[in-house]
C-alpha cells in the first residue's frame, strides 16, 4: 500500500511541544503509536498498529541512514536522526528521533521506543543537501546491499578527496 503513495511535496509541522511516540517489537512492527503520531501521520491507529515501521518511509531518506539506526539499537544503543517522514497522503514531516532499545528482565531487548521532536529549521537545512548526496550516491546501484555500501562509504571516499584537494 505504502509503496503506491506518491510525495506531494506539500511538508506538514507539528508544534514545538509535541512529541511523536510509537513502540514497535524487536522487527520493528508497531505496537504503540501517540495521538500526536496518529494525527501527523494520517494513519489511524488500526492502520498502525502491526504495521511495518516503514509504512512512513519517505523515498528521500537514504537506506545507509536506516542501517545505521538498526545496527545502533540492536547493539543496545540509543540514536538520534534527523528523519523525513511521509503522511498516508503523501505529505512530508520532519523529525528529530531519538530511538532507544527496551530490555527485559533477562536484559535481553524486548523492543523500540521513538520520540521525536519538530528539528530547528537550520538542522534541517544542514542535512537535506547531506541526504541528498547519499541518495545520489545510492542511486548509482541496484542492489539494496550495494547502495547501502556506497552511502556508507561515501561520506569517508569525501573527506579522503577533500584531504588531497587542501594539500
Ligand atoms: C522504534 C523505531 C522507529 C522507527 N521510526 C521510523 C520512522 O519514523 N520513519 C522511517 O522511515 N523508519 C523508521 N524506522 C525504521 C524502519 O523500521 C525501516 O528500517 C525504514 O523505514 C526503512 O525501511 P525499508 O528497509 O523498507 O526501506 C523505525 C524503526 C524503529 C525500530
Amino acid at each position: 500500500m505504502r509503496r503506491e503513495i506518491q510525495p506531494s511535496g506539500v511538508e506538514r509541522f507539528f508544534d514545538e511541544d509535541e512529541i511523536i511516540v510509537s513502540k514497535t517489537d524487536t522487527n520493528g512492527l508497531i505496537t504503540y503509536a501517540n495521538d500526536v503520531f496518529i494525527r501527523v501521520s494520517g494513519w489511524s491507529e488500526a492502520e498502525l498498529i502491526g504495521a511495518p515501521h516503514s509504512i512512513i518511509r519517505h523515498p528521500d531518506m537514504p537506506r545507509c541512514v536506516f542501517k545505521l539506526l538498526w545496527d545502533t539499537i540492536g547493539a543496545g544503543s540509543e540514536i538520534f536522526a534527523y528523519v523525513v517522514n511521509m503522511a498516508k497522503n503523501g505529505d512530508h514531516y520532519w523529525v528529530l528521533a531519538h530511538v532507544t532499545p527496551t530490555f527485559g528482565p533477562d536484559g535481553r531487548i524486548t523492543g523500540y521506543h521513538s520520540n521525536r521532536r519538530t528539528p530547528r529549521r537550520e538542522a534541517v537545512r544542514e542535512i537535506e543537501p547531506i541526504y541528498r548526496t547519499l541518495l545520489a550516491e545510492e542511486a548509482k546501484h541496484a542492489g539494496k546491499l550495494d547502495q547501502v555500501e556506497a552511502s556508507t562509504q561515501a561520506p569517508a571516499e569525501r573527506a579522503r578527496e577533500r584531504q588531497h584537494e587542501v594539500r
